[in-house]
């Protein structure tokens, strides 16, 4: 009899691919994935670590899969409750200890040894912990790709990090930078064409360190992966990667957005725009580094578009480090940024900093910041007004006959349309804007199939 698993997905891109792999594994156990936890034989959080607020509610969820578990129980039947990803990774063996009626906890590189820890979880009562760091074991060791997201299919190509940004706890949760080999990522990559893909994200902590190597032994950077990719694999028209580190940027990736197939979208996180602060990050780069490296890419496509992500009152940020990050944003102009104030990491650098800034500082920094990146966000989307523009449609919208899909610059746009416009790039004439997203005509209509 199928059993049903249900995965909630927490945090990064990267967790969605492993929550995918984690289903691909788990199918020929009999294992059938569902929408809903009702009625679910095994439960897998798949957590994120990053800032207070991602860790917080993944311990409410867990208080809530107590009553649950005891309920089926009483039915005589059997649940079973893992605890994956990067809070498993760092919290481990506390939820171990607090959390008795979880049955598995397993950090991120561990999960292609799930049917092991199933098998011990069901022979013994106390619960099975498996936060091992063995990337290359487990890329070796998972099973083709089954479960995608199907037109958008994301990748990973690299993972971990060793960059050890002060505030962050990457580095802890998902260990050591490693790359995969060029061979079993060009098969990767065919599987998902196979499978429906129109559309890949190459997907890493540090994406851009990547250097894997090739069938000839030669270590091969991202730029010459994307330029290989886009040449080789049949029927993927649109390439994107993230997340990129400043220092990881080399001419070869920059030449790359040349290619029609590497979109003209860059995600490149600079965390603040006061070189003290970035020094005090342990970011390895100046703001004036940052700002070159955007005119770079701007000279080889000059219709790329930035985003980025931002951490207001980092410890010690003062209001003239704060104007120095208003300052950054106005000069680069993005298409759209992610802001956050700064979280305390347990065992990180800067957690142990006396200098902390006050919860209402940090709000007030942040409203002040988003202000001014949600202007640039309405005026990009704003500037497509009266162009045409392909998109990759993916999804139904929430509304009768809507369609959503996505402009090279990763703007959602909605459309009128069947669905039978879903997995297809089809020309747009985009009408109107909001800070959020597009709306448009479709120019001309798939053929209809008879
Ligand atoms: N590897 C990527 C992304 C890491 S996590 C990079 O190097 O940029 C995604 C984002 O979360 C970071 O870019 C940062 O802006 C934010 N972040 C990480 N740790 C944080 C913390 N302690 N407090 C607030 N934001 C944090
Ligand atoms: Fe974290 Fe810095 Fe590594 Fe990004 S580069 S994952 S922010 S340590
Ligand atoms: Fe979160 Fe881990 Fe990703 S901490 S952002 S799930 S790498």
């Amino acid at each position: 009899m199928k059993k049903k698993l249900f995965i909630k997905t927490y945090g990064c891109q990267m967790n969605v691919y492993d929550s995918e792999r984690m289903a691909d594994i788990l199918s020929p156990l009999g294992y059938q994935q569902v929408e809903e936890p009702d009625e679910a034989d095994m439960i897998i959080l798949n957590t994120c670590h990053i800032r207070e607020k991602a860790t917080e509610k993944v311990f409410s969820d867990l208080g809530r899969l107590r009553p649950y578990k005891e309920h089926r129980e009483q039915q005589g039947k059997k649940t079973i409750i893992a605890v994956a990803g990067c809070v498993a990774q760092a919290e481990g063996d506390e939820i171990m200890r607090r959390a008795k009626y979880v049955d598995i906890v397993f950090g991120p590189q561990a999960y292609h040894k799930l049917p092991e820890m199933i098998a011990k979880a069901t022979r013994q009562t106390n619960g099975v912990l498996e936060l091992d760091f063995e990337t290359y074991e487990k890329f070796d060791a998972l099973p083709e790709v089954k479960n995608t997201n199907g037109i958008s299919a994301f990748l990973t190509i690299q993972e971990g990090c060793d960059k050890f940004c002060h505030f962050c706890c990457v580095p802890y949760t998902r260990g050591a930078e490693v790359s995969r080999d060029i061979a079993s990522i060009t098969d990767e990559a065919r599987r998902l064409v196979d499978l429906g893909a129109k559309e890949i994200t190459l997907l890493g902590q540090n994406v851009n360190a990547f250097h894997g190597e090739s069938e000839d032994g030669h270590e091969w950077g991202l730029g010459r992966l994307l330029i290989h990719l886009a040449e080789t694999i049949p029927g993927i028209t649109r390439w994107r990667y993230t997340t990129s580190h400043p220092r990881d940027v080399d001419e070869e990736l920059i030449e790359a957005h040349k290619h029609e197939r590497v979109m003209p979208y860059l995600h490149l996180p600079v965390q603040s725009g006061s070189d003290t602060i970035l020094r005090a990050m342990n970011r390895k780069h100046t703001a004036d580094f940052y700002r070159e490296i955007i005119e770079k890419f701007r000279k080889v496509r000059p219709d790329i578009a930035f985003s980025s992500d931002f951490i207001v009152g980092y410890p010690g940020e003062t209001d003239k480090d704060f104007e120095a990050t208003v300052q950054l944003v106005k000069d680069v102009n993005y298409s759209m940024a992610y802001s956050f104030k700064y979280s305390r990491r347990p065992g990180t650098p800067a957690a142990g900093l006396a200098n902390q800034i006050p919860e209402s500082v940090k709000e007030e920094r942040l409203a002040l910041l988003q202000h001014v990146l949600f202007e640039q966000q309405t005026q990009f989307n704003l500037s497509k007004v009266g162009q045409r523009l392909p998109v990759l449609f993916d999804k139904k919208g929430r509304h009768a006959g809507q369609v959503i899909g996505r402009s090279p610059f990763l703007q959602p746009v909605h459309v009128i349309a069947t669905e039978r416009v879903i997995g297809h790039i089809l020309d747009v004439d985009i009408t109107g804007a909001t800070q959020n997203s597009l709306t448009g005509a479709i120019v001309l209509d798939i053929p209809q199939v008879a």
